[in-house]
Parts: C-alpha cells; sequence; structure tokens
C-alpha cells in the first residue's frame, strides 16, 4: 500500500513529484524518495520517515530534469531504513525503479538472480525486480520489464527508468493500482487520483498485466500480449477530498470496502494452490517439534485486536484441542499472569504501538516465553520486539475505528492454526485442504456481502434513534458480538453491550423494553435451537431483533424483526463474514446520526500511552 507517483513533460520534474507525495502522504509511509532523468544521469535521492526530510536531503542537491518518479514506502519485506526506501537501483546505476505490492517469488527471483552474478544491497522484495529488468534489457526498457513482469508472481503497480531512455517512463500494474494522467505535453503518473486531479482530470487506469510507455507528448498502452491498446482517457470528476478515500465519503467505508483486497494480500504467499497448502515455515521459524511441544496460547491485545484474539481462541481450541486464555494487555501487563511452561504468547497490534500491548510482550519475553506478533506495521516496536512476526497485510488504516486490520488479524489467526494443525499432525490431507480452501474463498464472500451494503441504512435508520443497544450471541458469535458492539459504541456513540445469548436471563433481560434495538448473531448451525430460543425471549419482551445468520436458517425468519443471510460456510469461518454486515450498520447508523465517523470524539488511533 506504498504510494507511487511519476512526471514527464515540459517543466521540472521534482516539484510535482515531491507535491504529489504530499497527496499521498494520508495512506501512511515509513521512507520517501524520488529519481529524476538529469543531465549526469539518472538520480535518486531517498531518506526515512517524513517527506520533509527528503525535502531537505533534496534541497541543495539540484534535481534537474523533465522526468522522474517518487514513492511512498509502507513497509512490508524489510524493515523501514534508506537502504529499503524507493527508489531501486539494480547492479549499474543506470535503472531505477518503484513498486507498490508484493512480489511473492522475490526469494527464489533474487537467488537465481545471484546466481547470475547480480548482488543486492536491501531486504525489499522490489529490488529483485529493479535486477529482473536489468537482466532482461537488450536496450528497450519497454521490452525488458514487459519480459520482467512475466516470472513475477504477486502484485506490483511499478515505474521504472533508465539512463539512455530519457524521453520516456514505463509502467506496469497487476493486482495493485496504478493510473496515468494526461496533460498538455506533459503526463502525470499515480498510485491514485488524488495527486493528479490537481493538474488532469483525464486519466487512463491501468488494467491487470497492462505495461505502460510514456513520453511527454504520448502515452501508449500494451495488453499483456505486448499488443497496443486503443483506449479512452476517463474524465475523474472527484474533488482532491474525495480522491483520497477513493471516492467514498469516508476512510471507515473506503477500508470496509478494502477488506477483499487485504485479505487477498495477507493470504498471498502463504495460501498456496488455491489455498490446498498452507505455508508460514520461512516467516514464522518455529520448527515442527517446537510447534509440537507447545501446551497452551495465551493472546493479549487491546480493544479489537483483543476480539480478534476471541475468535482465535475458540478457534485454535476447536481445531488444534490446546487451552488458549485472551486477556486485554493493560490487565495482563499488572496481575502477574501465570504463564506455564511451553506456553506461545500471541500479541496483536494493528498500529504494533499500543503501551499497553507494547507492555505485556515485555513481561512474556522477560519470563522467556517464545512470543508471535500479528501486526500491521512492518518495523512498529511489536515488530522489532516481539522476534516472530506474522505480518497482516491490510495497507495503513486511517480511520480509528479498525476494520480491515481486523479482518486480516481474523485471517492470520485462521492460517496459523490450520499450520499448526498441519505441523501437529492433528488434521488429515483433506481436512487441510478444505479448511485452506475455504480461507481462499473468503474474500470473494466478502465481497458478495459488501454488494449488499444497500440492505443495511434500512436496518441503521431504526438503530440511529436508540441510545442503547444490544448484540448477542452463542461460541463465537459471542466473539464477534463484542466487536460489533464496539464498532456501533465508537462511532455512533450508542451505549452498545455484547452478551453472551446464554446470559440474558441472569440480568440483562431487566434492560428489554419495547423496542429496543438487539443484534442477534445467530451464525453458528451448531447451536442455532439455542441462539433461536434466546432470540424468542427478547421477542416475548417486546425487544426489536435484527438477526445475523447463515442462509438456509429458515427456522429464524418467522421470529425476527429483520433478518442478514450471510453466504453459508463451516461455523468454524463464520466470524470473518458475520462481522461486515455489523461494521457496515455501525458505519451507517453514524452517519444517520450525524457523527464525525473517522475521528470519534475521545479517541485517537493508536494508543502509545498508559
Ligand atoms: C478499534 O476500532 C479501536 N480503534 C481500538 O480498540 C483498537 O483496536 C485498539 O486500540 C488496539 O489498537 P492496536 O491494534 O493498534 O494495538
Amino acid at each position: 500500500m506504498s504510494g507511487i507517483v511519476g512526471y514527464i513533460g515540459k517543466m521540472q520534474a521534482y516539484p510535482f513529484l515531491i507535491e504529489g507525495l504530499y497527496k499521498l502522504e494520508y495512506r501512511g509511509y515509513d521512507s520517501a524518495g524520488v529519481a529524476v532523468q538529469c543531465p549526469d544521469g539518472l538520480k535518486i535521492i531517498k531518506t526515512k520517515g517524513e517527506i520533509s526530510n527528503l525535502e531537505e536531503k533534496v534541497g541543495k542537491n539540484l534535481l534537474a530534469g523533465n522526468a522522474g518518479f517518487g514513492h511512498l514506502r509502507w513497509a512490508t519485506h524489510g524493515k523501514p531504513s534508506e537502504i529499503n526506501a524507493h527508489p531501486h537501483r539494480a547492479c549499474s546505476d543506470d535503472f531505477a525503479l518503484v513498486h507498490n505490492g508484493i512480489i511473492e517469488n522475490y526469494l527464489q527471483l533474487r537467488q537465481w538472480l545471484e546466481s547470475e552474478g547480480h548482488r543486492f544491497i536491501s531486504e525489499t522484495d522490489t529490488e529483485v525486480l529493479a535486477h529482473l529488468i536489468e537482466h532482461y534489457y537488450r536496450g528497450d526498457l519497454l521490452e525488458s520489464v514487459q519480459e520482467a513482469i512475466k516470472k513475477v508472481t504477486g502484485s506490483f503497480a511499478l515505474v521504472a527508468g533508465v539512463r539512455g531512455e530519457k524521453d520516456r517512463l514505463i509502467c506496469a500494474r497487476k493486482d495493485a493500482p496504478l493510473m496515468i494522467g494526461l496533460g498538455e505535453n506533459e503526463n502525470y503518473i499515480s498510485s491514485d487520483f488524488a495527486a493528479l486531479l490537481p493538474h488532469t482530470r483525464k486519466i487512463h487506469i491501468l488494467e491487470d498485466m497492462e505495461t505502460a510507455l510514456i513520453t511527454a507528448s504520448a502515452v501508449k498502452i500494451f495488453n499483456s500480449d505486448c499488443t497496443v491498446l486503443q483506449k479512452k482517457a476517463q474524465q475523474i470528476n472527484w474533488d482532491v477530498t474525495s480522491a483520497e478515500k477513493s471516492g467514498y465519503e469516508h476512510f471507515m467505508l473506503k477500508e470496509i470496502m478494502e477488506q477483499p483486497q487485504a485479505l487477498r494480500d495477507t493470504m498471498r504467499g502463504r495460501l498456496l494452490d488455491g489455498g490446498k497448502k498452507i505455508d508460514l515455515s520461512s516467516e514464522l521459524n518455529f520448527t515442527t517439534q517446537e510447534i509440537k511441544d507447545f501446551a497452551k496460547v495465551f493472546i493479549v491485545a487491546c480493544g479489537t485486536a483483543y476480539h480478534a484474539g476471541l475468535v482465535g481462541k475458540y478457534l485454535m481450541e476447536k481445531i488444534l484441542r490446546l487451552p488458549v486464555e485472551v486477556d486485554v494487555a493493560s490487565e495482563f501487563r499488572y496481575r502477574d499472569p501465570l504463564l506455564c511452561e511451553n506456553t506461545l504468547v500471541i500479541v496483536i497490534s494493528q498500529s504494533g504501538e499500543t503501551a499497553d500491548t507494547l507492555a505485556a510482550l515485555r513481561l512474556a519475553r522477560e519470563r522467556g516465553h517464545k512470543i508471535l506478533a500479528i501486526t500491521n506495521v512492518v518495523g512498529s516496536s511489536v515488530a522489532r520486539e516481539a522476534g516472530r512476526v506474522l505480518f497482516t497485510y491490510a495497507g495503513p488504516e486511517i480511520a480509528v475505528a479498525s476494520t480491515k486490520a481486523y479482518l486480516t488479524q481474523l485471517l492470520a489467526l485462521y492460517m496459523l492454526t490450520y499450520y499448526f494443525a498441519q505441523e501437529r499432525n492433528l488434521l488429515e490431507q483433506k481436512q487441510l485442504e478444505k479448511a485452506g480452501e475455504s480461507l481462499f474463498n473468503l474474500p470473494a464472500q466478502v465481497e458478495t456481502i459488501l454488494d449488499r451494503e444497500k440492505e443495511i441504512p434500512k436496518m441503521a435508520d431504526y438503530l440511529s434513534r436508540w441510545e442503547n443497544a444490544y448484540f448477542i450471541g452463542r461460541n463465537m458469535d459471542f466473539a464477534v458480538a463484542l466487536e460489533g458492539a464496539l464498532k456501533l459504541k465508537e462511532i455512533s456513540y450508542i451505549h452498545a453491550e455484547a452478551y453472551a445469548a446464554g446470559e440474558l436471563k441472569h440480568g440483562t433481560l431487566a434492560l428489554v423494553v419495547e423496542g429496543i434495538p438487539v443484534m442477534a448473531l445467530a451464525t453458528q448451525n451448531a447451536v442455532l435451537d439455542k441462539s433461536l430460543s434466546n432470540i424468542k425471549e427478547i421477542k416475548a419482551r417486546g425487544g426489536y431483533v435484527h438477526c445475523f445468520a447463515q442462509e438456509g436458517s429458515e427456522a429464524l425468519q418467522n421470529e425476527v424483526d429483520s433478518i442478514f443471510y450471510l453466504p453459508p460456510a463451516e461455523d468454524v469461518f463464520l466470524p470473518v463474514l458475520a462481522v461486515i454486515p455489523l461494521q457496515l450498520l455501525a458505519y451507517y447508523t453514524a452517519v444517520a446520526r450525524g457523527c464525525p465517523i473517522d475521528n470519534p470524539r475521545n479517541l485517537t488511533k493508536s494508543i502509545t500511552v498508559e
């Protein structure tokens, strides 16, 4: 989820590049750099940290030239550093390239290129692309890029330049956005509209496996067979602010809609062969014996990450038959927790900077336990201190209310669980393949739910007129109910509570009054009859029940006030699907109440203090 800009034309390139990088900085980044075709060569300047650091460094080095490109890095492979910042060169200083995406097979390509004599200096997957293009270069950069991308598996949006071809930039794209803005004797490149719209509204959006040759006066786009396409430019009428949100009104809705891609990016290179194989070995670096020796799992996190951990508990105890304890980090760190031998401590944190979670990690480390972090930020404190990390690749999450990061945390826990089941020989190969395929199909199932977004505002309209609401569920649905309640609370300011559905009769039923909205999660078919009886308890007392269940749960149809059917799947996978309508419900309820959405009162994105 890095940011790319490029320029070629009648003006100096650098001013557009630096302006464009600032336009993309909302996407989050840890380093920045530019490459410009100067009279004396293809010059690169890059720095870790703020764009202002880059500006300062460029300051005195005149980057005069009419063609160039820039990059904001959101690290995925290789910690944030100047060496790992883009643009990247190859062996010779003639080449430079910037890239957004994940090269899945970069290790294999790097080994092959090293065997061909290439020398690498960074830890990134991107540098492999630069050397690959150099390897195929025979005097035509477009051809070498077209050749190189055929060897790559994964996702890429790239811009490349070479010293001997000052009058052109070459682009390519697969599963990562890249667009070309058309000007008068100048053309622009960017990862998204925000950097283009101040200059042009005539835009080509590159499609997968398309490449482009861009000069000051022309743009040629080629399909995967390298034949020229006659494409009509699109006219984009968004304003810049809405462009940053890809046309959505709020970052939260944009990030809810990005979840299928976030899941695909997080499973990439880990769920192989359509999900038939799960391979985390190189990332986790546990021996099979270590995995077999684990006698307990302890998950520690805060807020939404804690709720992901609760789903993980139900999942791991069901599949691994291992005892799993889950605790909020602020409690864990001060209660002198009992951690028995062979306990794996998993810390979950989107930001990787939550003070309580970091303190919990340090406590577990002091006691000598193996620690695995699940985090979304490469180079974060949690990532650096955990020793072992299973990164989520949700990309920068801007809205305070976590959505896509949470969903990828769930996916990470599922992949970890089935990988452990494989290593502990707990499941037949067929069962493992079936589970992997179920995970592989989740993004498409999430897409079908998101396509029904329009069903939510009506439900939200009712909910928005109440100051209290309840979320109930049994088994894994209880963990999802907690997350649904938090989403609603933190952006609509409605007092929402989640309860294990079987608990209502032990007190909370006293609060059920005529019409009060109750969100009933009833996706776990194994306990559907029990959920149904809890729903009847509420209806008998006048509650207004919105139900979320799997398609085919007809018994509920006439017992509730509204029902949102989810795509059918094995119970154990439903948490990934059930949370989607709850996220949308929280969003549209908050919109109906005129709340600010992305930055709710009293909250910040990362709680780096106690
Ligand atoms: C979730 O919507 C909240 N913004 C909050 O609970 C968040 O999940 C919590 O602060 C943990 O943050 P982390 O994942 O970055 O550690």
